[in-house]
């Protein structure tokens, strides 16, 4: 039985000190924005914050905890400048790690570049929510995204508590 996304809100957090600065248009977020509403899913929240782990984890546990936003996608800050801490942001908000979505991301996204190993983006759980960590770049965030589209609403089911059958 196909699961209604039509059931589950969403939101976009862009990690980017210039384009929380406006100096730098974010293409990523409204992408994402765009494309998780033609999936079906209800728009709540979309901001963009300042690569720094202190505003990523509090607007993080802000729309978790009190906004009760089911699935949150973030691009941005999952690299290795010194400036990427959104998986350290990470490790403070979820509550279970799902290591097989990003593993499954990076894995898809080597056939593309043999920079995909430079992403240490992370996928968890916190109450709730599902927490999913993509690169900054719209093209990286699509070809990311698209790795995951299809177990979305299952993943959200299931971590909502369905009892409906894996198997099939
Ligand atoms: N994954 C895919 N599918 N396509 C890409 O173009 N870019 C990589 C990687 N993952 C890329 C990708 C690059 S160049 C970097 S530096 C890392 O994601 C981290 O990106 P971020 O720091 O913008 O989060």
């Amino acid at each position: 039985m196909d699961i209604d996304t039509g059931r589950f809100t969403f939101g976009v957090l862009t990690m980017s000190d210039k384009g929380s600065r406006g100096e730098r248009e974010d293409t990523s977020g409204p992408f994402l924005l765009r494309l998780l509403t033609e999936q079906g899913f209800q728009r709540k929240a979309y901001t963009i914050v300042p690569d720094r782990v202190e505003r990523i984890k509090e607007t993080l546990i802000a729309w978790v905890d009190e906004e009760k936003v089911d699935l949150i996608v973030t691009t941005g800050g999952t690299g290795v400048a010194p400036t990427d801490v959104t998986p350290e942001a990470m490790v403070d908000v979820i509550e279970k790690e799902i290591p097989g979505m990003a593993e499954a991301m990076r894995a898809e996204s080597l056939k593309k570049t043999p920079n995909a190993v430079l992403s240490r983006g992370k996928a968890g759980i916190r109450k709730n929510s599902l927490i999913i960590n993509l690169p900054g770049s719209e093209k990286a965030a699509k070809e990311n995204i698209a790795v995951l589209l299809p177990c979305l609403a299952h993943a959200l089911d299931k971590i909502q508590g369905g009892t409906s059958d894996c198997g099939v």
